[in-house]
C-alpha cells in the first residue's frame, strides 16, 4: 500500500462517478463547496484523498489526478441510507442549519454512522505514513478523529467543519451528543468557519465532557485540542482567469442579449437545498411583481438549482414546491417569449457559471443558514470590472467577510424585497466601491491563504504549509 505524508479524508472524492446516458462511467467534479475548495489546494501537492465516489457497491480503483492519489470508499445500500442520507443529511445537516427543517432522530442510523466512520478511519490509517498529517472534513466524519487517534497515535490529526456548528441549545437535542463531541475532540486542531462556532464548541466541551480551557485551546484528558476560525475561500486567480477567457466573455454577452439587453438581470446559483432560501427568494420576487415595483419588461431572474440529495425526504418535496412556484409566477406575470424567471435544474460547467456570474446585474445569495457560501465569493472574483451588486444573507458565513455586500435577513420578506430594489437601483460608483473592496478582501483571503493558515496552525513547525503550491500571480491570473 502506497502511503502519503498528507491525507485528506472527506465523505466525497473530488470527482463523482456518474453514469453517462449510454451507461458508461463518466467522471465529473463533485457538487458543493468542499470538493472544489480542497481540490484547488491539492493541485500539485503529493497527498492521498480518502472518500466516496458516489453510487453503491464495491469501489473501483482510480487513477491518480496528478500528484493526488485517490483512495475510493465503497458504500452499501444500507450504509448509504443510514450514514449518508440518514444520520448525516437527515439528522446533522438540518440541526446544524438552525433546524430550518425538522431533524429526524432515527435510532437505527447511529450504528451505521459509527461503523462507516470507522471504515474511513481504517482507510486513513492504512494510507498515512508514520507521523503524517491527516485532515478530516465535515459533519459526515465527526467520529473519525478519535477513532483514528486510537489506531494511530503517531499522526497529526486535523478536523475542519464546513457547515455551521450550532449553539448548545440546538446541539443538546442530539442523541449521542457526547460521542459526537468526543469524536471531534480526538483531533489536534478543530477548525470552523466562524469564531462563534469555535465558541459554541468550547462551551459544549465544558458542559458535556468537563473539558477546561478557552475557545482557542481546550484541555481534555491531559491533551490540548486547539480550535479556531478559518473561513474557507475559493481559488480567486482561477476564477479571474476563467472569466477573462474570450469564450466566457462572449458567452456572457450572448446571455445578456438573450435575456433582454436592457433588462436588470437577477441571478441565483445554488444546490437545490432547503437551507439556501430559494422559496423565500421566489416569494419576495413574486410580491415585487404583484406590487408592480418590478416589471417583466425590464427585469428577469435566472435561478440555477443543481439537483442534490434527491432521495432524502426533505429535498424531494422542495423540488416539487419550487417548480410549482416558478410555474405559477411565470404563468401569472410572464409574457409570450418573456418569462419572469428562467429556472435551470442542471449542473453547469465552470466556464458557463463564470459567464452567468458576469451576466448578472444583481447576484442574489440568500441562504437561511450557510457555513460559508462560495458562490458569493465566486461572483465577486468574476467581476474584475467592478460592476454588479451582491445581495447576501446575514446568515451565510461569507457575510462576516463581505461587509460591502447588500446584506439582508432573508427571513424578513420586506427586508428582502427592499434590499433587492436597493441593489437594482444602486449607483454605478457605489457598486464599484463595494465590489473593489470585496475583491480586495477575497484576493488576500483566497483558498491558498486558507489552507496555509489552517495547516500552519495544525503543524506549528510550518513544514506542512511549505509543501502547498504557491498562489498563482495576479499577472498569470489575468491570463
Ligand atoms: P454548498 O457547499 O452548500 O453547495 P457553496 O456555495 O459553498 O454551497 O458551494 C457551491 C459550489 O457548487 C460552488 O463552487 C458552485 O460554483 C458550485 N455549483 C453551484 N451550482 C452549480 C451548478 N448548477 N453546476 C455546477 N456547479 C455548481
Ligand atoms: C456541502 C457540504 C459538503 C458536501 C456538499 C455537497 O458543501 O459541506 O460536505 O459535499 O455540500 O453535498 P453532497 O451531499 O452532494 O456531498
Amino acid at each position: 500500500m502506497r502511503q502519503s505524508s498528507l491525507v485528506v479524508v472527506a465523505n466525497r472524492l473530488p470527482l463523482d462517478d456518474n453514469a453517462a446516458p449510454d451507461g458508461a462511467c463518466e467522471w465529473r467534479r463533485s457538487p458543493g463547496g468542499l470538493a472544489g475548495a480542497l481540490h484547488a489546494i491539492l493541485d500539485g501537492t503529493p497527498a492521498t484523498w480518502v472518500g466516496w465516489g458516489g453510487g453503491v457497491g464495491p469501489a473501483r480503483p482510480l487513477p491518480d489526478i496528478g500528484t493526488l492519489r485517490l483512495r475510493p470508499m465503497s458504500l452499501t445500500e444500507e450504509e448509504l441510507r443510514g450514514y449518508y442520507e440518514g444520520f448525516a443529511n437527515s439528522t446533522l445537516w438540518p440541526l446544524y442549519h438552525d433546524a430550518v427543517e425538522q431533524p429526524v432522530f432515527d435510532r437505527g442510523w447511529w450504528e451505521t454512522y459509527r461503523s462507516v466512520n470507522r471504515r474511513f478511519a481504517e482507510a486513513a490509517a492504512e494510507v498515512a505514513e508514520p507521523g503524517a498529517a491527516v485532515w478530516i472534513q465535515d459533519y459526515h466524519l465527526q467520529l473519525v478523529p478519535q477513532q483514528l487517534r486510537e489506531m494511530r497515535p503517531d499522526l497529526l490529526i486535523g478536523f475542519f467543519m464546513h457547515v455551521p456548528f450550532p449553539p448548545p441549545e440546538l446541539f443538546m437535542q442530539l442523541p449521542r451528543r457526547v460521542d459526537l463531541l468526543r469524536g471531534m475532540l480526538g483531533a489536534d486542531l478543530v477548525g470552523f468557519q466562524r469564531e462563534q462556532a469555535a465558541h459554541n464548541f468550547a462551551q459544549l466541551a465544558a458542559k458535556l465532557v468537563n473539558a477546561r480551557g478557552a475557545d482557542e485551546a481546550i484541555l481534555l484528558d491531559g491533551r490540548v485540542v486547539r480550535t479556531g476560525a478559518f473561513p474557507v475561500s475559493i481559488d480567486v486567480a482561477e476564477m479571474q482567469q476563467l472569466s477573462a477567457r474570450p469564450y466566457v466573455v462572449n458567452l456572457a454577452r450572448q446571455l445578456r442579449h438573450d435575456l433582454g439587453r436592457h433588462k436588470k438581470v437577477l441571478v441565483s446559483v445554488d444546490r437545490l437545498d432547503y437551507t439556501k432560501g430559494i422559496e423565500h427568494r421566489l416569494t419576495a420576487y413574486s410580491e415585487l411583481l404583484r406590487d408592480g415595483r418590478v416589471k417583466v419588461r425590464d427585469t428577469v431572474m435566472v435561478q440555477v438549482a443543481v439537483p442534490s440529495r434527491e432521495r432524502v425526504e426533505n429535498y424531494r418535496g422542495l423540488r416539487d414546491r419550487i417548480e410549482r412556484e416558478v410555474g405559477r409566477i411565470n404563468g401569472e406575470y410572464g409574457r409570450v417569449g418573456e418569462p419572469a424567471i428562467h429556472y435551470l435544474n442542471q449542473p453547469f460547467d465552470r466556464a458557463d457559471l463564470a459567464a452567468l456570474y458576469q451576466a448578472a446585474d444583481v447576484m442574489v445569495v440568500t441562504p437561511l443558514r450557510d457555513g460559508m457560501n462560495l458562490v458569493a465569493k465566486e461572483f465577486v472574483a468574476a467581476r474584475a470590472d467592478d460592476t454588479g451588486a451582491l445581495v447576501l444573507s446575514e446568515f451565510a458565513g461569507a457575510a462576516a467577510e463581505l461587509e460591502d455586500a447588500f446584506q439582508v435577513n432573508p427571513h424578513d420578506l420586506d427586508d428582502l424585497k427592499e434590499t433587492l430594489l436597493r441593489a437594482m437601483d444602486a449607483e454605478p460608483a457605489d457598486l464599484a466601491r463595494r465590489m473593489a473592496a470585496m475583491r480586495a478582501h477575497i484576493t488576500e483571503n483566497d483558498i491558498h491563504a486558507w489552507a496555509r493558515a489552517y495547516l500552519t496552525s495544525l503543524d506549528l513547525t510550518g513544514s506542512l504549509a511549505q509543501r502547498l503550491p504557491r498562489r498563482r500571480s495576479p499577472a498569470a491570473a489575468r491570463g
